[in-house]
């Protein structure tokens, strides 16, 4: 396969910094297609670890070619920060990606008084808000320094606050004056590498149940991390599209508000929470912890199209006592297999579990499938069999070297 979308099935955080960095060390170019400094991937090498909020993860690696594509909302106080450790990487700019400027957090922070939807208040929804809105502000207007300052002082006003656009641009222009031979038009460069036969990584943020379609609207982030948003976020048609591997923490976690049908309540979440350091990488918030939820991820694996999985975090799951799944929902005396649309539904339903045994062992050091504890591979194949796709690979650590290999995807053939 030469094109591979690597996307995480639930609500982010499923641990897809280490399996991009891993494919990403064999992909020719590996573009974000959605979101902005919201994300939070962790990836370690050799004996550093980068937190990148807005780069690909595959600028770790010199010879990747890394590329913010068209879908994406840019911070540029962000992405210079985080470029400067990697003064060699070639990082590429979509000119139709929008800027996320200093009032959007702003606005971000207000809207959340009210709508409280625990937002990273990265000014993440503002700014695609503008997009939508068709008064948004594109990488492109960088491009001429007095054509930005009048637009963006146009839209401060539009949105009522004051905002010194000249003083803003004045502060970058030695890095945007370096950067402008890097911005480019994402659709035309995956074209002619498409032409060139060259190996293509899109690497989601988030996860499907926070996307703005297919999520748990309307608390979800605002754009498409699904893997059916890539052709429309980055200007290529959707048969180029070869694969797509899920990534699926073993147990559920959620940070932020809304619905977690299987959160769990008890002294073993902060337990789950405090042994795999679930904590937000963007805000440092306390992560939700619940049991694996079927109905959720079966709906995020049919609308992105996942035929692979890599399963993270198994080696956290000694810490439960028995392996609860949940099946279904029971809502207003009736068992259902879909996710709700309706948030006040979704809020109602009751997880139906089926329960597997647990496995006591560390497997952090085993590094093959056959010697996991048997009913480790229960777990594994029962996920695999309701989920109708393949295990290409399973984490047991956050090392690089922890990770069980079954499949090299970029070896997978399409059918
Ligand atoms: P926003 O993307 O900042 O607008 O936040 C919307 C929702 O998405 C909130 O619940 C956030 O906590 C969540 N969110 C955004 N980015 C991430 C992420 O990288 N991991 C997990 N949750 C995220």
């Amino acid at each position: 396969m030469k094109r591979l979308a690597i996307v995480g099935l639930q609500w982010g955080d499923e641990g897809k910094g280490k399996m991009t960095d891993v494919l990403a060390k064999e992909a020719d170019l590996v573009i974000r297609y959605q979101g902005g400094d919201n994300a939070g991937h962790t990836v370690k090498f050799e004996s550093y670890t980068y937190d990148l909020h807005i780069l690909p993860s595959g600028v770790i690696h010199p010879h990747v070619i890394s590329i913010l594509g068209p879908g994406m909302v840019i911070n540029l106080e962000t992405f210079f920060k985080e470029k400067k450790p990697f003064p060699k990487a070639v990082i590429k700019v979509s000119n139709r990606a929008h800027l996320i400027l200093p009032f959007h957090k702003t606005l971000d922070a207000q809207k959340e008084i009210t709508q409280n939807i625990g937002t990273t208040k990265k000014g993440i929804g503002p700014s695609y808000s503008d997009k939508i809105n068709r008064q948004g502000i594109r990488v492109a207007s960088l491009l001429n320094k007095e054509r930005f300052i009048k637009e963006a002082e146009i839209l401060a006003d539009l949105h009522g606050i004051s905002f010194d656009a000249r003083a803003y641009y004045d502060s970058y222009e030695n890095d945007i004056l370096e950067l402008i031979p890097n911005i480019i038009d994402v659709s035309k460069y995956i074209d002619e590498a498409v032409k060139l036969n060259k190996t293509i990584m899109f690497e989601g943020a988030q996860g499907v149940m926070l996307d703005i379609s297919h999520g748990t609207y309307p608390y979800v982030t605002s754009s498409a991390p699904s893997v059916s948003g890539i052709p429309s976020q980055v200007g290529m048609a959707p048969w180029l599209l070869e694969g797509a591997l899920g990534i699926v923490k073993a147990y559920s976690t959620r940070v932020g508000e809304g619905p977690f049908p299987t959160e769990i309540h008890t002294e073993l979440a902060h337990q789950i929470r405090e042994v795999a350091h679930e904590y937000g990488v963007t805000t440092g918030r306390p992560r939700r912890i619940g049991y694996l939820d079927l109905v959720s991820l079966k709906h995020a694996v049919r609308v992105s199209g996942i035929t692979h999985l890599a399963i993270t975090l198994l080696d956290v799951m000694n810490e439960m006592a028995e392996i609860k799944v949940c099946k279904a929902y029971e809502l207003d005396g009736l068992i259902i297999d879909e996710v709700p649309a309706h948030i006040d539904d979704l809020s109602r339903v009751n997880p139906v579990y089926d329960t597997l045994n647990s496995f006591k062992e560390d497997i952090s050091t085993i590094d093959s499938y056959d010697n996991l504890p048997e009913a480790a591979k229960t777990y594994l194949s029962y996920i695999a069999k309701q989920l109708e796709a393949n295990i290409a690979s399973i984490s047991v650590g956050p090392k690089r070297e922890q990770t069980i290999h079954l499949l090299n995807m970029w070896e997978v053939s399409r059918d």
